[in-house]
């Protein structure tokens, strides 16, 4: 699809500060009179609405086939996602600003996989290939966060962890949000470090952006 917009993904381990980074950009770019969107995944639309559920642990898939049962999920919000509320806006010319995208699914799923799936089949290939129909953003942020950090600010945060939040896991997640170029070589792909302050993140992330985005 070819689009006047700009679709910019943020992603990172849970904690990172994505959804914090996000709201602050989308407010410098209002400043600037860009119109901007912030949307993310799982989605508001009725699979992402089940799958907040899931993650939440309030709607149980059953543990046989969870990771794929939860890559084909995503992968079809995502689908849903793309067609209702992110294409349309980028037809319209804005900067839509995503938190969380097929990376994501790769990552979390490959890495709560059962180990005898990884041992037979690639994984990361098949989830990649769920997400053929998907969009290709025109940039991907990574905010990579020491797992421990990310942890301590999730304990600032309320409500209840979800199912993805324990601390095996996001050392995974951190090592392969670190590989993301190989995951996905032809995306464009820029890592910032997230462990400093929400000013020094938000100033390293305007940096990144801002000539993108507004062209100076
Ligand atoms: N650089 C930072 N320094 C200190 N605190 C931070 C920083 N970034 C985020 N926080 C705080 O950490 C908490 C988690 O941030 P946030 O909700 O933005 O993370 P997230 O990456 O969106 O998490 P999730 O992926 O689980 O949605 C919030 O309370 C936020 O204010
Ligand atoms: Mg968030």
């Amino acid at each position: 699809m070819i689009h006047p917009g700009k679709l910019i993904v943020v992603e990172g381990i849970d904690g990172a500060g994505t959804t914090t980074q996000i709201e602050r950009y989308a407010e410098h770019l209002r400043q600037k009179r860009r119109v901007v969107r912030i949307t993310r995944e799982p989605s508001q639309g009725p699979i992402g609405t089940m799958l907040r559920q899931a993650l939440g642990g309030r709607v149980q898939l059953g543990r046989a086939h969870h990771s794929e049962i939860m890559a084909l999920l995503f992968a079809a919000d995502r689908l849903h996602h793309l067609a209702t509320e992110i294409e349309p806006w980028l037809r319209d010319g804005a900067v839509v600003l995503c938190d969380r995208y097929d990376l994501s699914s790769i990552a979390y799923q490959t890495a709560t996989a059962a180990a005898e799936l990884l041992e037979r089949v690639d994984f990361e290939a098949w989830v990649r290939t769920l997400n053929r129909f998907a969009l290709r953003p025109d940039l991907t942020v990574i905010v990579n966060v020491t797992p421990a950090v990310a942890e301590a600010r999730r304990r600032l945060r309320p409500g209840a962890p979800d199912i993805y939040e324990y601390s095996e896991l996001q050392t995974k997640l951190a090592s392969l949000y670190r590989d993301a170029e190989r995951i996905l070589p032809n995306d464009r792909i820029v890592h910032l470090d997230g462990d400093p302050s929400l000013d020094e993140v938000s100033a390293a992330l305007s940096a990144v952006l801002d000539p993108f985005v507004l062209g100076q």
